[in-house]
């Protein structure tokens, strides 16, 4: 960071984290250098956040004049709209409340022209992703169009289960790619599957069967079409399509009763299940460990393989508590041999993902 500013940052549309660590280590610097009684998150800072934000349409800040048409990269609403939600956030989590009125103000104006630039929840397109045949596989095979998963995708849908691929699903599906003798042969049901891209992998890297399952109809109706046009790709492999399912089930005993039968047949038969990017509502957690001990309960031999995101520590412990009580033991695969990712585009770091493989403690 030595040598930037939070402006700097800013203008190069760096990743919002670095802009708002940068504004505060500025800001930080400022309050030690001067008597005044000003810190990081007060009304001060808050008005000079606020003025660094709106300075798209104004052209000076701090007394410095940026000429906007130099400017390669010029943050978009949508960018400095995030900025500033983000810096409120950590605002509140320091306790603080917003004070400035310049600051709640560019909030007001930013939460307005959300509304008249609504993200479109019926677009899609197309992502396809190079799945090689092999781990040698060779560089002409990239070439190949049959070689190509196609995964539909709704990325401004507010369903997290249709947006994208999630880093750690494919992340989990890199490391079935590298590691197929854990799914080879074996049953496998899936939990969270989004748009599908793990379980397809899963079934082309030698899964016996796969049940993908999630729980939203957005979700489902998505996860059968991409399950749909990828039937050729399948049989390419020499997988039938046949035993590639998908069905609903949602977290939780309480669930129980709305689960479809497929489903609940896909569970007791299963020998493996596997998730990727499940651990990341609190209020979750519960049930979906609940969900993990009664299939590892079901026979002996279960295993559970989850590829999680650590984005949230609190999240992550309570996670590691429930499993705790319900004596499930878990390994975590060591980073470095982590296999690389295809081709995604990751908002997370690479690292943040950990492969866990979890099975019950002998009683
Ligand atoms: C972050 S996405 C990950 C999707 C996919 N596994 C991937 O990695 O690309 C989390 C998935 O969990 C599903 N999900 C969230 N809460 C659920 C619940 N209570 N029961 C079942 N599925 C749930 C969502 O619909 C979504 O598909």
């Amino acid at each position: 960071m030595s040598g930037f500013n939070s402006l700097q940052y800013f203008c190069a549309i760096s990743p919002i984290d670095v802009v708002i660590d940068a504004f505060i280590n500025e800001e930080q610097k400022k309050m030690l250098s001067t008597s005044d009684d000003h810190c990081a998150w007060s009304i001060r800072s808050q008005g000079r956040f606020a003025t660094l934000m709106a300075s798209r349409s104004e052209n000076i800040v701090d007394g410095k004049e940026i000429d906007w048409s130099t400017i390669q990269f010029v943050p978009s609403e949508r960018y400095v709209r995030k900025l500033v939600m983000r810096y409120t956030t950590r605002l509140e989590l320091q306790g603080r409340e917003v004070e400035d009125d310049n600051l709640a103000s560019l909030i007001c104006f930013l939460s307005r022209s959300r509304i008249s630039n609504l993200p479109d929840p019926t677009s899609h397109c197309n992502a396809t992703y190079f799945v090689p045949l092999s781990t040698s596989y060779c560089q002409c095979e990239q070439n190949d169009d049959e070689l190509q998963l196609t995964i539909r995708i709704y990325p401004q849908h507010n369903d997290v289960g249709v947006a994208k691929v999630w880093e750690a699903g494919a992340a989990l599906a890199e490391y079935i790619i590298h590691n197929r003798t854990i799914i080879k042969g074996r049953n496998v049901v899936e939990l969270g599957a989004g748009v599908g891209l793990t379980g397809l992998v899963a079934a082309a890297f030698g899964a016996k069967s796969i049940h993908m399952t999630d729980y939203t109809d957005a979700t489902l109706e998505n996860l059968s079409h991409n399950v749909t046009i990828n039937e050729s790709w399948l049989r390419n492999r020499g997988v039938d399509p046949s035993t590639v399912n998908v069905g609903q089930l949602e977290w939780g005993e309480h669930s129980e009763s709305s689960r479809d039968i497929s489903t609940i047949s896909a569970l007791q038969n299963a020998d493996i299940m596997i998730a990727a990017d499940v651990v990341y509502a609190v209020e979750c957690i519960p049930d979906l460990v609940s969900t993990v001990y009664k299939f590892l309960l079901t026979g002996y031999n279960k295993l559970a393989l989850f590829a999680t995101t650590h984005r949230n520590m609190t999240t992550f412990s309570l996670f590691e508590t429930e499993l705790e009580k319900k004596r499930i033991a878990r390994d975590y695969v060591p980073q470095d041999s982590l296999p690389l990712v295809l081709p995604c585009y990751f908002n997370q770091p690479r690292t943040d993902v950990r492969i866990c493989i979890m099975k019950q403690n002998e009683k």
